[in-house]
This record gives structure tokens, sequence and C-alpha cells, in this order.
């Protein structure tokens, strides 16, 4: 995995999310996933209008290990609070993460997902298979004469301290984007646009990120039928529904 340097930025300050892009041992890793037999329809746990979610396995927490963890690390101990109570301070024992929920999007023209939020500390998507390009999306009769060109964008919407209304980030797509991955804040706000053109699927991967103490393992475990699956399947339930 490479971090990619934010080079723009929302007036001076950092943009919320981090990019990397995954190399090809890591993207392989996902595609086996994505082939694992024991997966589960989440399509009723997500925000998403599309045709699929299942979760999909990480076995012995590679991913997590090798692509999530510096991530979580750099971020986390990048916030002068967490930075002072950890490492100056040492009021407490270091926080262990781990990832909770993970699994794969199938999406088809047409189909979106509306603005949402995730459970937990950190969220993130690896755009797996893109089969459609902004330029030719943005140029579609739709949308051509359109002051805000959203077609088939990945979109972050966000606030500004002190400032009323909200500011949003477009992620213009296309199979260029095929490997990267955005990691974010679970509470950062974002919704996927539709794309027009294709029967090919879109493809993405997303995955949530918690304190190891505050939720079990759930659907990423490799035993379904195992308590904590179940456990984890009535808490996530609970999160959702008081929101
Ligand atoms: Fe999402």
């Amino acid at each position: 995995m490479e971090v990619i340097k934010q080079k723009k930025r929302h007036g001076h300050k950092k943009l919320p999310f981090h990019e990397a892009r995954l190399n090809k041992k890591e993207m392989d890793f996902l595609w086996q996933a994505t082939s694992e037999p024991n997966d589960y329809n989440m399509n009723n746990k997500l925000a998403g209008n599309i045709s699929k979610s299942k979760s999909i396995p990480d076995k012995n927490d590679w991913f997590f290990n090798s692509v999530l963890s510096p991530l979580v690390e750099k971020d986390f101990y990048s916030k002068w609070d967490n930075h002072f109570k950890y490492h100056i301070e040492k009021s407490e024992p270091l926080p262990e993460f781990a990832m909770d929920m993970f699994w794969v999007n199938y999406q088809k023209q047409y189909q979106f997902n509306p603005i949402h939020d995730h459970s937990g500390l950190y969220s993130f998507v690896v755009f797996m298979k893109i089969p459609t390009h902004w330029k030719e999306q943005h140029e579609l009769p739709i949308c051509k004469d359109s002051s805000v060109r959203a077609a088939s964008n990945f979109q972050f919407v966000f606030t500004k301290d002190q400032c009323p209304g909200f500011l949003t980030y477009n992620i213009r797509l296309s199979p260029e984007d095929e490997g990267k991955l955005l990691f974010f804040p679970a509470d950062l706000h974002h919704q996927v646009y539709p794309f027009y053109g294709t029967e090919e699927e879109r493809i993405t991967i997303s995955g949530n990120i918690f304190f190891k103490d505050e939720l079990p393992r759930s659907f990423s475990v490799d035993d379904p039928d195992s308590p904590d699956f179940h456990w984890g399947l009535e808490k996530f339930k609970s999160d959702n529904e008081s929101r």
C-alpha cells in the first residue's frame, strides 16, 4: 500500500480523509475474499439502494494488519488529544483496534447509495471495479448542462468549523481508480451517485473499525454460526435502529 499525499485542501484545512493505493497482493487478497462461500447478505444492514452487499472474511486479520492498522494508528495519534493521553500522560494503556464489519458492494447502473455514515471509529472504501469513466458520465444528456455534474461520483459531505451549510468533496471515478482506498472517520457522511450506460457492475469493498474492547467480532468472523456473530448482528441492528 502506498499512501497518497494530499495536494488539495478545503480552505486552509486538510481534507477529512486519507487516500492510498493498494498493491497487487492486497488486491488479490480482496478479490479472493469476495469469492469465499461463507458470506452473509447485508443489504438490510446498509444504506445502499443497490443489487447486493455481502459480508466477506478477513482471514487471520491479514487485511486489517497489513493495510488498515497503519492508517488507523497514523490518524488516531495525529490528533493531539490522543497523542497527549497515550504517549505523554500515559494515563491509560494503548487502545487496540479491530475491524468488525467487512463487506463487498455490487452496484448496477441506475442504483445509488444515499447519504449516510457508518458505525465505529473509522471506515474505508476500496474501488475494486469501476466500469465507467467520469468524463463520459458527465457528458450524458442529463448531466452535461448541469451546474453540478454528479453522475457516477463518490461524494463526501461535511461541515466546516463555524460556517453555516456544508461542503462537498467529489471523487470523480474512472477505471484508473481501481485499487484506490479512501480511509475516513466513520461519522463522515458520504454518498454514491448512479452511473449509466453499461450492464457491468461497480464493485467496492468497505469495512468499519472499532475500539477492540467496545464491540466483539461479528460479520468478519470465519464461522457465521458462532454466538459472537449473532451477538454482533443484534448489536449492529440496535445501533442502526437508534440512529
Ligand atoms: Fe458508506
